[in-house]
Protein backbone atom coordinates (compact mmCIF):
# COMPACT_ATOMS: atom_id res chain seq x y z
CA UNK A 1 0.00 0.00 0.00
CA UNK A 2 1.62 3.10 -1.06
CA UNK A 3 -0.31 5.81 0.71
CA UNK A 4 -0.70 9.90 0.37
CA UNK A 5 -0.87 11.55 3.86
CA UNK A 6 -1.64 15.29 3.44
CA UNK A 7 -0.96 17.49 6.73
CA UNK A 8 1.10 14.27 8.35
CA UNK A 9 3.02 17.03 9.83
CA UNK A 10 -0.16 17.87 12.42
CA UNK A 11 -0.73 16.80 15.44
CA UNK A 12 -3.51 13.37 13.98
CA UNK A 13 -1.84 12.96 10.99
CA UNK A 14 1.72 12.42 12.49
CA UNK A 15 0.49 10.19 14.85
CA UNK A 16 -1.62 8.34 12.43
CA UNK A 17 2.03 8.53 10.16
CA UNK A 18 4.16 6.59 13.26
CA UNK A 19 0.92 4.60 13.59
CA UNK A 20 1.19 3.59 10.22
CA UNK A 21 4.46 2.87 9.97
CA UNK A 22 5.01 0.67 13.31
CA UNK A 23 1.62 -1.45 12.27
CA UNK A 24 2.03 -2.18 9.06
CA UNK A 25 5.40 -2.41 8.39
CA UNK A 26 4.58 -2.88 4.41
CA UNK A 27 3.52 0.46 3.76
CA UNK A 28 4.96 3.26 1.70
CA UNK A 29 3.78 6.73 3.46
CA UNK A 30 4.09 9.96 1.52
CA UNK A 31 3.60 13.17 3.89
CA UNK A 32 2.90 15.83 1.98
CA UNK A 33 2.55 19.59 4.22
CA UNK A 34 2.89 22.89 3.38
CA UNK A 35 4.23 23.18 6.71
CA UNK A 36 1.86 26.33 8.21
CA UNK A 37 2.07 27.47 11.81
CA UNK A 38 0.39 23.50 12.87
CA UNK A 39 3.28 21.40 10.67
CA UNK A 40 5.99 20.04 12.61
CA UNK A 41 8.61 18.16 11.34
CA UNK A 42 9.41 17.16 14.61
CA UNK A 43 6.93 15.56 15.31
CA UNK A 44 7.75 12.73 12.86
CA UNK A 45 11.48 12.59 14.49
CA UNK A 46 10.68 9.14 15.34
CA UNK A 47 9.58 7.93 11.41
CA UNK A 48 11.78 10.57 9.65
CA UNK A 49 14.70 7.99 8.73
CA UNK A 50 12.75 4.39 7.88
CA UNK A 51 12.47 3.44 4.71
CA UNK A 52 8.91 3.12 4.41
CA UNK A 53 8.40 7.18 4.53
CA UNK A 54 8.86 10.52 2.35
CA UNK A 55 8.29 13.75 3.48
CA UNK A 56 7.60 16.44 0.41
CA UNK A 57 6.67 20.25 1.18
CA UNK A 58 3.62 21.00 -0.90
CA UNK A 59 0.45 22.51 -0.46
CA UNK A 60 -2.96 20.19 -1.25
CA UNK A 61 -4.36 22.88 -3.65
CA UNK A 62 -1.11 22.76 -6.40
CA UNK A 63 -1.84 20.18 -8.78
CA UNK A 64 2.13 20.31 -9.91
CA UNK A 65 3.42 19.32 -6.54
CA UNK A 66 2.31 15.53 -6.92
CA UNK A 67 2.64 15.22 -10.53
CA UNK A 68 5.24 12.45 -9.90
CA UNK A 69 3.97 11.24 -6.91
CA UNK A 70 2.40 7.31 -7.28
CA UNK A 71 0.08 6.47 -4.68
CA UNK A 72 -3.01 3.64 -4.37
CA UNK A 73 -4.93 6.13 -1.42
CA UNK A 74 -4.60 9.52 -0.22
CA UNK A 75 -5.75 10.07 3.47
CA UNK A 76 -6.72 13.94 4.12
CA UNK A 77 -5.97 15.84 7.26
CA UNK A 78 -4.43 18.67 5.55
CA UNK A 79 -6.59 21.64 7.26
CA UNK A 80 -6.63 24.99 9.33
CA UNK A 81 -8.21 23.41 12.44
CA UNK A 82 -8.28 26.13 14.65
CA UNK A 83 -12.10 27.40 15.49
CA UNK A 84 -10.57 30.72 17.57
CA UNK A 85 -8.02 31.52 14.42
CA UNK A 86 -11.38 30.96 11.93
CA UNK A 87 -13.26 33.40 13.23
CA UNK A 88 -10.08 36.06 13.31
CA UNK A 89 -9.83 35.17 9.60
CA UNK A 90 -12.00 32.79 7.20
CA UNK A 91 -10.12 32.93 4.60
CA UNK A 92 -6.83 30.54 4.94
CA UNK A 93 -9.92 27.87 6.18
CA UNK A 94 -11.90 28.83 2.58
CA UNK A 95 -8.54 28.28 0.61
CA UNK A 96 -6.93 25.25 2.60
CA UNK A 97 -9.67 23.42 3.73
CA UNK A 98 -12.16 23.97 0.71
CA UNK A 99 -10.18 24.22 -2.52
CA UNK A 100 -7.39 22.00 -0.98
CA UNK A 101 -9.87 19.29 -0.71
CA UNK A 102 -11.21 20.01 -4.44
CA UNK A 103 -7.95 19.52 -5.47
CA UNK A 104 -7.06 16.94 -4.19
CA UNK A 105 -10.91 15.13 -5.44
CA UNK A 106 -9.85 15.86 -9.10
CA UNK A 107 -6.35 13.88 -8.21
CA UNK A 108 -8.62 11.08 -6.81
CA UNK A 109 -10.37 11.23 -10.03
CA UNK A 110 -7.71 11.16 -12.31
CA UNK A 111 -6.25 8.51 -10.98
CA UNK A 112 -9.23 6.57 -9.78
CA UNK A 113 -7.21 5.87 -6.34
CA UNK A 114 -8.89 6.16 -2.76
CA UNK A 115 -9.73 8.98 -0.74
CA UNK A 116 -10.56 9.11 2.71
CA UNK A 117 -11.59 12.35 4.09
CA UNK A 118 -10.66 13.05 7.47
CA UNK A 119 -13.55 15.46 9.03
CA UNK A 120 -15.39 16.36 12.07
CA UNK A 121 -18.14 16.31 14.05
CA UNK A 122 -18.43 20.12 14.35
CA UNK A 123 -19.51 19.72 11.14
CA UNK A 124 -23.19 18.76 12.80
CA UNK A 125 -23.25 22.12 14.65
CA UNK A 126 -24.44 21.96 18.87
CA UNK A 127 -26.94 19.78 20.16
CA UNK A 128 -27.89 20.08 23.75
CA UNK A 129 -29.60 16.84 23.87
CA UNK A 130 -29.02 13.24 22.03
CA UNK A 131 -26.57 12.04 19.47
CA UNK A 132 -25.64 12.67 16.09
CA UNK A 133 -25.02 10.16 14.03
CA UNK A 134 -24.17 9.73 10.10
CA UNK A 135 -27.59 10.91 9.07
CA UNK A 136 -27.49 14.31 11.00
CA UNK A 137 -28.00 16.99 8.90
CA UNK A 138 -25.24 19.34 8.35
CA UNK A 139 -25.44 22.47 10.80
CA UNK A 140 -22.10 24.29 11.22
CA UNK A 141 -21.90 27.12 13.12
CA UNK A 142 -18.23 28.59 12.94
CA UNK A 143 -16.28 29.48 10.13
CA UNK A 144 -14.03 26.40 10.43
CA UNK A 145 -16.66 24.17 10.98
CA UNK A 146 -18.53 25.45 8.01
CA UNK A 147 -15.49 25.04 6.18
CA UNK A 148 -15.38 21.10 6.92
CA UNK A 149 -18.94 21.45 5.87
CA UNK A 150 -18.51 22.21 2.52
CA UNK A 151 -15.86 20.05 2.04
CA UNK A 152 -18.01 17.11 2.71
CA UNK A 153 -20.20 18.34 0.38
CA UNK A 154 -17.97 17.93 -2.14
CA UNK A 155 -16.66 14.87 -0.89
CA UNK A 156 -20.50 13.47 -1.49
CA UNK A 157 -20.73 15.20 -4.44
CA UNK A 158 -17.80 13.39 -5.94
CA UNK A 159 -19.00 10.33 -5.32
CA UNK A 160 -22.49 10.51 -6.80
CA UNK A 161 -20.80 12.55 -9.98
CA UNK A 162 -17.66 10.80 -10.44
CA UNK A 163 -18.35 7.66 -8.50
CA UNK A 164 -14.57 8.10 -6.86
CA UNK A 165 -14.32 5.59 -3.90
CA UNK A 166 -14.01 8.11 -1.44
CA UNK A 167 -15.18 7.60 2.51
CA UNK A 168 -15.58 10.05 5.03
CA UNK A 169 -14.45 10.05 9.12
CA UNK A 170 -16.27 12.79 11.24
CA UNK A 171 -14.49 12.28 14.68
CA UNK A 172 -15.11 14.39 17.99
CA UNK A 173 -12.79 15.83 20.21
CA UNK A 174 -8.81 14.57 19.70
CA UNK A 175 -6.24 14.98 22.60
CA UNK A 176 -2.97 13.21 22.91
CA UNK A 177 1.09 13.75 22.31
CA UNK A 178 2.14 16.36 19.67
CA UNK A 179 -0.95 18.37 19.72
CA UNK A 180 -0.24 22.22 18.99
CA UNK A 181 -0.21 24.53 22.37
CA UNK A 182 -3.90 26.55 21.13
CA UNK A 183 -5.98 23.70 21.74
CA UNK A 184 -7.42 23.52 24.94
CA UNK A 185 -5.85 20.27 26.53
CA UNK A 186 -2.09 21.12 25.55
CA UNK A 187 -2.63 25.10 26.31
CA UNK A 188 -4.07 23.86 30.31
CA UNK A 189 -1.30 21.54 30.87
CA UNK A 190 1.58 23.82 29.57
CA UNK A 191 0.02 27.16 31.04
CA UNK A 192 -0.27 24.62 34.24
CA UNK A 193 3.51 24.07 34.32
CA UNK A 194 4.24 27.92 33.60
CA UNK A 195 2.03 28.91 36.64
CA UNK A 196 0.30 30.95 34.06
CA UNK A 197 -3.61 31.65 34.08
CA UNK A 198 -5.96 28.76 32.45
CA UNK A 199 -8.60 30.59 30.01
CA UNK A 200 -11.89 28.70 30.43
CA UNK A 201 -14.17 30.35 27.60
CA UNK A 202 -18.15 31.26 29.13
CA UNK A 203 -18.93 29.90 31.85
CA UNK A 204 -17.17 26.40 31.19
CA UNK A 205 -20.34 24.46 31.00
CA UNK A 206 -19.67 23.42 27.28
CA UNK A 207 -19.44 19.79 26.32
CA UNK A 208 -16.99 17.87 24.06
CA UNK A 209 -16.88 14.72 23.39
CA UNK A 210 -13.00 13.53 23.88
CA UNK A 211 -11.00 10.81 22.32
CA UNK A 212 -7.18 10.01 22.65
CA UNK A 213 -5.77 10.74 19.06
CA UNK A 214 -4.05 6.91 18.69
CA UNK A 215 -7.97 5.62 18.94
CA UNK A 216 -8.81 8.04 16.37
CA UNK A 217 -6.08 6.69 13.74
CA UNK A 218 -6.65 3.33 14.49
CA UNK A 219 -10.29 3.89 13.46
CA UNK A 220 -8.63 5.72 10.27
CA UNK A 221 -6.99 3.04 9.76
CA UNK A 222 -10.21 0.39 9.99
CA UNK A 223 -12.20 2.53 7.35
CA UNK A 224 -9.41 2.54 4.96
CA UNK A 225 -8.81 -0.88 5.16
CA UNK A 226 -12.51 -2.22 5.74
CA UNK A 227 -14.54 0.68 4.74
CA UNK A 228 -17.15 1.12 2.18
CA UNK A 229 -16.70 3.44 -0.98
CA UNK A 230 -19.56 6.57 -0.61
CA UNK A 231 -20.25 5.64 3.47
CA UNK A 232 -19.39 8.58 6.54
CA UNK A 233 -18.24 7.07 9.45
CA UNK A 234 -18.69 8.75 12.84
CA UNK A 235 -15.68 8.11 15.45
CA UNK A 236 -16.00 8.96 19.15
CA UNK A 237 -15.28 7.55 22.55
CA UNK A 238 -18.37 7.75 24.59
CA UNK A 239 -17.10 10.31 26.50
CA UNK A 240 -18.45 13.87 26.96
CA UNK A 241 -17.08 16.20 29.17
CA UNK A 242 -18.00 19.78 30.26
CA UNK A 243 -14.98 22.01 30.18
CA UNK A 244 -14.76 22.84 33.56
CA UNK A 245 -14.14 19.08 34.35
CA UNK A 246 -11.68 18.78 32.11
CA UNK A 247 -9.50 21.35 33.27
CA UNK A 248 -10.15 20.36 36.68
CA UNK A 249 -8.99 16.94 36.26
CA UNK A 250 -6.01 18.30 33.98
CA UNK A 251 -5.01 20.68 36.53
CA UNK A 252 -4.84 18.12 39.35
CA UNK A 253 -2.89 15.91 36.93
CA UNK A 254 -0.47 18.66 36.49
CA UNK A 255 -0.49 19.37 40.45
CA UNK A 256 0.27 15.54 40.98
CA UNK A 257 3.58 15.85 38.90
CA UNK A 258 4.80 19.19 40.93
CA UNK A 259 4.18 17.00 44.00
CA UNK A 260 1.22 19.71 45.00
CA UNK A 261 -2.06 18.96 46.57
CA UNK A 262 -4.47 18.00 43.89
CA UNK A 263 -6.46 21.53 44.20
CA UNK A 264 -3.45 23.91 44.50
CA UNK A 265 -3.44 24.52 41.11
CA UNK A 266 -7.23 25.56 40.36
CA UNK A 267 -6.72 29.40 41.56
CA UNK A 268 -5.02 29.51 37.53
CA UNK A 269 -8.44 28.83 36.11
CA UNK A 270 -9.30 32.29 34.78
CA UNK A 271 -13.28 32.83 33.22
CA UNK A 272 -13.06 35.32 30.12
CA UNK A 273 -15.22 36.25 27.61
CA UNK A 274 -16.94 33.61 25.66
CA UNK A 275 -16.12 32.34 21.97
CA UNK A 276 -18.02 33.63 19.51
CA UNK A 277 -20.44 31.08 18.30
CA UNK A 278 -19.33 28.68 20.98
CA UNK A 279 -20.92 25.82 20.50
CA UNK A 280 -22.71 23.89 23.57
CA UNK A 281 -22.36 20.32 23.02
CA UNK A 282 -20.91 17.76 20.87
CA UNK A 283 -21.86 14.36 21.30
CA UNK A 284 -21.01 11.87 18.72
CA UNK A 285 -22.83 8.53 18.16
CA UNK A 286 -20.38 5.58 17.41
CA UNK A 287 -22.29 2.87 16.65
CA UNK A 288 -22.45 2.38 12.89
CA UNK A 289 -18.00 2.25 13.69
CA UNK A 290 -18.60 0.09 15.99
CA UNK A 291 -20.83 -2.45 14.53
CA UNK A 292 -19.69 -2.46 10.68
CA UNK A 293 -15.81 -2.19 11.32
CA UNK A 294 -15.39 -3.78 14.71
CA UNK A 295 -13.28 -0.58 16.17
CA UNK A 296 -13.78 -0.23 19.41
CA UNK A 297 -11.85 2.89 21.85
CA UNK A 298 -8.59 1.23 23.47
CA UNK A 299 -7.92 4.40 25.54
CA UNK A 300 -10.25 5.47 28.92
CA UNK A 301 -9.97 9.41 29.48
CA UNK A 302 -8.61 9.05 32.63
CA UNK A 303 -5.47 6.80 31.03
CA UNK A 304 -5.54 8.75 28.29
CA UNK A 305 -4.97 12.18 30.28
CA UNK A 306 -2.57 11.05 32.00
CA UNK A 307 -0.41 9.67 28.88
CA UNK A 308 -0.79 13.06 27.63
CA UNK A 309 -0.06 15.43 30.52
CA UNK A 310 3.21 12.53 31.33
CA UNK A 311 4.24 13.23 28.04
CA UNK A 312 3.90 17.21 28.19
CA UNK A 313 5.98 16.63 31.27
CA UNK A 314 8.63 14.54 29.31
CA UNK A 315 8.66 16.32 26.00
CA UNK A 316 9.46 20.14 27.69
CA UNK A 317 11.70 20.84 24.68
CA UNK A 318 8.87 19.55 21.80
CA UNK A 319 6.55 22.45 22.87
CA UNK A 320 9.12 24.94 24.24
CA UNK A 321 10.56 25.39 21.00
CA UNK A 322 7.23 26.03 19.76
CA UNK A 323 6.51 28.66 21.65
CA UNK A 324 10.13 30.21 20.67
CA UNK A 325 9.35 29.81 16.87
CA UNK A 326 12.66 26.98 17.00
CA UNK A 327 10.00 24.48 15.39
CA UNK A 328 10.01 26.24 12.12
CA UNK A 329 13.53 25.55 11.28
CA UNK A 330 13.74 22.00 11.92
CA UNK A 331 12.77 21.93 7.82
CA UNK A 332 15.97 24.26 6.84
CA UNK A 333 18.13 21.65 8.77
CA UNK A 334 16.79 18.57 7.90
CA UNK A 335 15.42 18.84 3.89
CA UNK A 336 17.93 22.26 3.44
CA UNK A 337 19.16 20.59 0.09
CA UNK A 338 15.80 20.30 -1.40
CA UNK A 339 14.77 23.74 0.17
CA UNK A 340 17.77 25.03 -2.12
CA UNK A 341 16.37 23.62 -5.49
P1 LIG B 1 -3.30 20.47 12.78
O1 LIG B 1 -3.66 21.90 12.64
O2 LIG B 1 -2.50 20.02 13.95
O3 LIG B 1 -2.50 19.99 11.47
C1 LIG B 1 -2.86 20.38 10.17
C2 LIG B 1 -1.70 20.06 9.23
O4 LIG B 1 -2.10 20.41 7.90
C3 LIG B 1 -0.43 20.87 9.53
O5 LIG B 1 0.70 20.01 9.48
C4 LIG B 1 -0.38 21.90 8.41
O6 LIG B 1 0.95 22.29 8.07
C5 LIG B 1 -1.04 21.12 7.27
N1 LIG B 1 -1.61 22.01 6.25
C6 LIG B 1 -2.40 23.10 6.43
N2 LIG B 1 -2.71 23.66 5.25
C7 LIG B 1 -2.12 22.90 4.29
C8 LIG B 1 -2.11 22.95 2.87
N3 LIG B 1 -2.74 23.92 2.19
N4 LIG B 1 -1.43 22.00 2.20
C9 LIG B 1 -0.77 21.02 2.87
N5 LIG B 1 -0.74 20.93 4.20
C10 LIG B 1 -1.42 21.86 4.92
O7 LIG B 1 -4.69 19.68 12.69
P2 LIG B 1 -5.12 18.32 13.40
O8 LIG B 1 -5.71 18.63 14.71
O9 LIG B 1 -4.04 17.31 13.28
O10 LIG B 1 -6.34 17.89 12.44
C11 LIG B 1 -6.10 17.09 11.28
C12 LIG B 1 -7.41 16.86 10.57
O11 LIG B 1 -8.35 16.22 11.44
C13 LIG B 1 -8.09 18.16 10.10
O12 LIG B 1 -8.65 17.94 8.84
C14 LIG B 1 -9.18 18.40 11.15
O13 LIG B 1 -10.26 19.10 10.58
C15 LIG B 1 -9.55 16.97 11.51
N6 LIG B 1 -10.08 16.78 12.86
C16 LIG B 1 -9.40 17.27 13.94
C17 LIG B 1 -9.90 17.06 15.21
C18 LIG B 1 -9.16 17.56 16.43
O14 LIG B 1 -9.70 17.45 17.55
N7 LIG B 1 -7.95 18.06 16.34
C19 LIG B 1 -11.11 16.35 15.39
C20 LIG B 1 -11.76 15.85 14.25
C21 LIG B 1 -11.24 16.07 12.99
P1 LIG C 1 -10.57 23.62 21.21
O1 LIG C 1 -9.46 22.78 21.78
O2 LIG C 1 -10.24 24.91 20.55
O3 LIG C 1 -11.43 22.67 20.25
P2 LIG C 1 -12.88 22.95 19.53
O4 LIG C 1 -13.20 24.38 19.61
O5 LIG C 1 -12.60 22.50 18.13
O6 LIG C 1 -13.86 22.08 20.26
O7 LIG C 1 -11.58 23.95 22.39
C1 LIG C 1 -12.20 22.92 23.14
C2 LIG C 1 -13.20 23.57 24.08
O8 LIG C 1 -12.49 24.34 25.05
C3 LIG C 1 -14.13 24.54 23.39
O9 LIG C 1 -15.42 24.45 24.00
C4 LIG C 1 -13.53 25.90 23.65
C5 LIG C 1 -12.87 25.73 25.01
N1 LIG C 1 -11.64 26.51 25.26
C6 LIG C 1 -11.50 27.24 26.44
O10 LIG C 1 -12.40 27.29 27.28
N2 LIG C 1 -10.33 27.92 26.63
C7 LIG C 1 -9.31 27.92 25.72
O11 LIG C 1 -8.28 28.59 25.94
C8 LIG C 1 -9.47 27.14 24.51
C9 LIG C 1 -8.38 27.12 23.48
C10 LIG C 1 -10.65 26.44 24.34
Amino acid sequence: MKLLVTGGAGFIGSNYIRYALSAHPDYRVINLDRLTYAGNLENLREVESSPGYTFIKGDIRDRDCLRDVEFDAIINFAAESHVDRSILDASPFLQTNIMGTHNLLEIARERACAFLHVSTDEVYGSTETGFFNEASPLQPNSPYAASKASSDMLVRAYVETYKIRAMITRCSNNYGPYQFPEKLVPLVIINALNRRPVPVYGDGMNVRDWIYAEDHCRAIDAVLHKGSAGEVYNIGSRNERPNIEVIRLLLEKVAGHLGLNKDELTGLINFVRDREGHDRRYAIDPSKVEKQLGWRPGTSFEEGISKTVDWYISNRQWWQRIISGEYMKYYDAQYGERLKK
